[in-house]
């Protein structure tokens, strides 16, 4: 069954002189119980994608221009603010990029899960610390009933992490949204909070957004891979046929990207040129300027979303039967 389905999403920013398009015409649908991978460079929409899902996209200056978002039978974009204010933290979840601007400094992160419970369900004060204990030894933290009486800085940064995962948690959540979750981490505590993420897709009967510029990381997770640039999806597929098969050019550059462990003598590849800025998207497909495979076409043409194969989408004139 279908979890969630967002369908031609459209948000951009008022700028000073200008409208910025920062998500255009983004689809996808998510599985029940499945993992879909939100992968790209800085600055390619994934946050203002995920953000619109609980539509927390900051108004002014943004502003969901248009689209539609179905989650259990109703259209998230048309509720009234009372009702979302419900599903958001609720059913729907979210793990934001920092978790140092999402835990607040003054209250001990025990109040912060209560709170969070309260809002949703209704059980005695007893019960609640019960279940933010619970959910707190799920995470891995080893002495929940002392980082409930912790603030946010007696934690080190994995830990404030698992607070921040096991607050997302607490009410059981039918879709987890964890954006980069482990950027702000060392090495080998970005290990573990991924072990522990896989853990949770494995245990719990919820489905996940991950997000992350790394397609390193969304291989050992996700079920699914949506590949963004400049606000548009470049590429949609099952995980394991954008590893084997990737089509878009731009798939294939961060695929090089991947640091491994074989070739570690060898520099790790980069892509060439830079991401666009929302002001100057590039004419015809946003990539071209970077593209070593751009024709003419690509150039002056917008290339449309086409399906390759059964369930393989990519955006790209090398792809185009019609052409
Ligand atoms: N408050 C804002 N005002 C103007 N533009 C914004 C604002 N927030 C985001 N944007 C623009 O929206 C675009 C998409 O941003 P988004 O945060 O979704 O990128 P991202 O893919 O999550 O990048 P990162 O990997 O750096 O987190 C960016 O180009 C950014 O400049
Ligand atoms: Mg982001």
């Amino acid at each position: 069954m279908t979890c969630l389905s967002c369908s031609d999403l459209h948000v951009s920013f008022k700028l000073d002189r200008c409208t910025a398009k920062a998500v255009r015409g983004v689809s996808f649908d998510i599985d029940d119980k499945s993992t879909l991978g939100i992968v790209g460079e800085s600055g390619c929409g994934k946050t203002m994608t995920a953000l619109s899902l609980m539509r927390l996209i900051p108004d002014p200056p943004g502003k969901i221009e248009k689209g539609s978002i179905l989650f259990e039978g109703k259209d998230l974009l048309k509720l009234p603010e009372r009702e979302i204010r419900n599903i958001r933290g609720g059913r729907i979840s979210m793990v934001f990029q920092d978790p140092m601007s999402s835990l607040n400094p003054v209250y001990t992160c025990g109040f912060q899960i209560i709170e969070t419970i309260n809002q949703h369900l209704s059980i005695p004060r007893k019960q609640a610390e019960e279940l933010g204990e619970k959910v707190l030894s799920e995470v891995g933290i080893p002495d929940p009933s002392r980082t409930m009486t912790s603030y946010p800085h007696q934690l080190s940064g994995g830990m404030r992490q698992r607070v921040m995962i096991a607050m997302a948690l607490v009410c059981s959540p039918r879709l987890l949204i964890a954006d980069e979750p482990t950027t702000a981490l060392d090495v080998t505590v970005q290990a573990k909070i991924l072990d522990l993420l896989h853990h949770l897709r494995e245990t719990k009967s919820m489905s996940m957004v991950l997000i992350t510029h790394n397609l390193g990381i969304v291989g050992d997770i996700a079920d699914n891979v949506m590949v963004m640039y400049a606000g548009e999806v470049m590429e949609f597929t099952s995980c394991k046929e954008l590893f084997e098969n990737p089509l878009h050019p731009y798939t294939r550059n961060l695929l090089q990207t991947i640091p491994q462990l074989e070739v570690k003598k060898e520099r790790l590849k980069v892509i060439p040129g830079e991401v666009p800025t929302l002001q100057n998207i590039p004419s015809g497909c946003p990539f071209h300027p970077r593209c070593d495979q751009a024709s003419e076409r690509c150039r002056n043409e917008h290339p449309g979303l086409t399906l390759s194969s059964p369930d393989h989408h990519v955006r790209c004139f090398l792809y185009d039967k019609q052409a």
